[in-house]
Order: C-alpha cells, then structure tokens, then sequence
C-alpha cells in the first residue's frame, strides 16, 4: 500500500478551528519550554550554591563597595589596615587582586571556610557569592 503523503490543506489553514488547534499546540509547547531548568552560563548557584543574586553584571560602586563598608572598612579602613590589606577605596580594594581570577586573597578570604567569611554579616553566601562573580566574571568592574 502506497504511502500518502499528510499535508494541511488550504481549506484547513482557513478555518478558523485549525487556527486554534495551532495556536494551543504553540500554548503547551511554551509552558514546557518555561518549565525547564536554566542551564545557560549564568547559572544562579555558580560557584558557592543557592545564593539571592541573579546573573546580572556586578561592579565596584552599586555592588560590592555596600558590602566592604558594613562588614569590612572597620578593620580595613584608612588607618586601620589589618593584614596590610584596605577597604578604604576602590584602588585600595584591587591593589595585589588579580581581575578574572579566583586566587587573589580578597576572593579567597571571604570565601565559605575562608578566614574573613565570618566577618560577612546577614546572607553570606550571597556576599562571598556577588564578591567572587565581580572580581572573576566581570575583572572588578568599578562601574556598571
Ligand atoms: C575584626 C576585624 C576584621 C574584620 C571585620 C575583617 N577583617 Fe580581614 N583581616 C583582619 C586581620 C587581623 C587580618 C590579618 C590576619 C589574617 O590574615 O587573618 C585580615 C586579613 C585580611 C585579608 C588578607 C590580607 C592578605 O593579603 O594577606 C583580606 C583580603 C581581608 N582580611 C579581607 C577582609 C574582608 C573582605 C572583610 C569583610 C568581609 C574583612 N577582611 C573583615 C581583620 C578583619
């Protein structure tokens, strides 16, 4: 028995039924589309686990400087520079880091288990989370 081929017809394409059997079709295709995990690179729990920053471009001014200045500058101020290290300003902030890589001790120290970690107060995984992503995904960017 000869194959035949299946085609819509044009008579098919102008009622006005087909028109809704396809645009519902679109509907629950979409909704599965929706349903999907992310799995792109701005993975939201990259590299600390679940944290409350998304995948936004993150910079010196409207980031990170908020978060040095409450849990940090009062022991890494102007005078005050404990381990040789200051918080005082941005150019202090990047002196001796290296922009791109994890291995500069301001990532390293505010990591989870790092020994500055513990001086992060309120949701820390997200401060150790949005310091690490600024100075490895974004070069310790000053402005956005
Ligand atoms: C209560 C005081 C205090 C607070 C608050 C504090 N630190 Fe420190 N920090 C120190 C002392 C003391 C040292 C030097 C001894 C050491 O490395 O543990 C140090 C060392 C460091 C170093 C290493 C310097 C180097 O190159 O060896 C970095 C980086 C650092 N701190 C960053 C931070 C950050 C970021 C925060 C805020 C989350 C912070 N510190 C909060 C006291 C503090």
């Amino acid at each position: 028995m000869p194959v035949r081929r299946v085609h819509l017809s044009k008579d098919f394409l102008r009622t006005w039924w087909a028109w809704a059997a396809l645009l519902a079709a679109t509907l629950a295709v979409s909704a599965c589309v929706q349903a999907q995990p992310a799995t792109d690179g701005g993975d939201p729990g990259f590299p600390f686990g679940p944290s409350a920053i998304g995948a936004q471009k993150l910079a010196y001014v409207p980031d990170i400087k908020p978060i040095l200045d409450r849990d940090c500058t009062q022991c890494h101020g102007g005078r005050e520079s404990a381990g040789g290290y200051s918080t005082a300003s941005y150019a202090n902030v990047v002196a001796g880091q290296r922009p791109g890589d994890a291995s500069g001790s301001l990532v390293v120290t505010t990591a989870p288990g790092g020994s500055m970690y513990g001086y992060l107060s309120g949701d820390r995984v997200t401060s150790a989370t949005m310091i690490f992503r600024w100075m490895v995904y974004y070069n310790a960017a000053q402005t956005r």
